[in-house]
């Protein structure tokens, strides 16, 4: 049986809690290098984090937006719709962009124009809708957009990057660009196992590239309780622990609840429009959680560091 195989056995909720893998001590240890917890204080500059998931639809853009609008009351926010050629978070800020990421890219305007400011004190990126080739950008593109990044960032607090799923090189740029990121999962074991596989691919990729960045935290999102939350989050730090040798700290618990559907149809922030609901309180909680690690995380700026990702480089 491969590595693999033997990490989806153990994130599968029907897994034998009696089977015992091995790990050589040997394959954690490079893990080690790349990961670090965040203990330095804050230098200047956004700090940035990176929502992501492996599985597409655990919620990346409802977190972002509603992490988005909550950061946005403490200082000025943008939000970086990461999903480029599927992009959406537009529609939760209920916005019409007049440019895109596809706009920067073809060379037709500047980053700055397609800043897009939303009622809610958020300021958005948008990143463009049915243009295929923004899912996969070629390096000199993605180096581009780390550029213009670069000019934006010192004039804001925070930068929320709603991420595209799955593990692409550009989806996992972003990630190990940022300061931070969250990782959603869902108590579903195809989530589970995805989340495992991009915290794999990240922390391969940060070592290859000779970079230290916090392992994500986890947030496990449409829990049915605090207990299976807790559940989801153990086995995927059991998993995280043996296979890739470094530890993953949940760092919040966000209640399934329909309110997520219902600030979906009315194009809103769930904070800004069921700032009441057990989702919201639980995402004020999460953003307080995020806000306090930034703090105490070395930010750097993001976009630099994501020009030298997209040539496989680190500064
Ligand atoms: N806590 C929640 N409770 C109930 N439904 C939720 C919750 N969070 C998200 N959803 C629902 O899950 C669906 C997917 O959410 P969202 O679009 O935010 O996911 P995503 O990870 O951004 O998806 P994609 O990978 O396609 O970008 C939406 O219908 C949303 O309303
Ligand atoms: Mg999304």
């Amino acid at each position: 049986m491969t590595r693999w195989d033997q990490a989806r056995q153990l994130l599968g909720f029907r897994a034998r809690e009696s089977t015992r893998v091995r790990e050589k001590s040997s394959r954690a240890g490079p893990v080690r290098e790349a990961v670090r917890t965040p203990a330095e204080p804050r230098s200047s500059g956004a700090g940035s984090i990176c929502v992501v998931s492996g599985k597409g639809g655990t919620g990346k853009s409802s977190v972002s937006a509603s992490l988005a609008a909550l950061l946005a009351r403490r200082g000025r926010t943008l939000l970086l719709d990461a999903d480029l050629g599927c992009a959406n978070a537009h529609i939760l800020q209920d916005v019409h962009p007049e440019h895109t990421f596809a706009d920067v890219i073809a060379g037709r305007v500047e980053m700055e124009s397609i800043v897009t400011p939303c009622a809610n004190g958020v300021e958005l990126l948008a990143g463009g809708s049915g243009f295929a080739s923004l899912a996969g950008l070629k390096a000199f593109e993605l180096e581009m957009i780390g550029r213009g990044l670069q000019r934006l960032e010192p004039s804001y607090d925070h930068l929320v990057v709603d991420s595209a799923a799955g593990l692409s090189r550009q989806t996992v740029a972003f990630a190990s660009a940022c300061d931070a990121s969250l990782l959603i999962t869902t108590p579903d074991v195809t989530a589970m196992t995805d989340a495992y596989a991009f915290l794999k691919v990240f922390v391969r990729q940060c070592a290859a590239q000779g970079i230290a960045r916090p392992m994500p935290y986890l947030v496990v999102n449409r829990a049915q309780s605090e207990e299976e939350a807790k559940q989801v989050a153990r086995r995927l730090q059991n998993v995280v622990s043996k296979f890739l040798g470094a530890r993953i700290e949940l760092l919040a618990v966000l209640p399934d609840d329909r309110a997520a559907l219902r600030a979906i149809q009315r194009r809103s922030a769930v904070v800004d429009s069921e700032p009441e609901s057990e989702l919201s309180r639980a995402i004020v909680t999460l953003s307080c959680g995020v806000a306090a690690r930034l703090a105490h995380t070395e930010t750097q700026a993001a976009g630099a560091r994501l020009a030298m990702a997209a040539h496989g480089r680190s500064c």
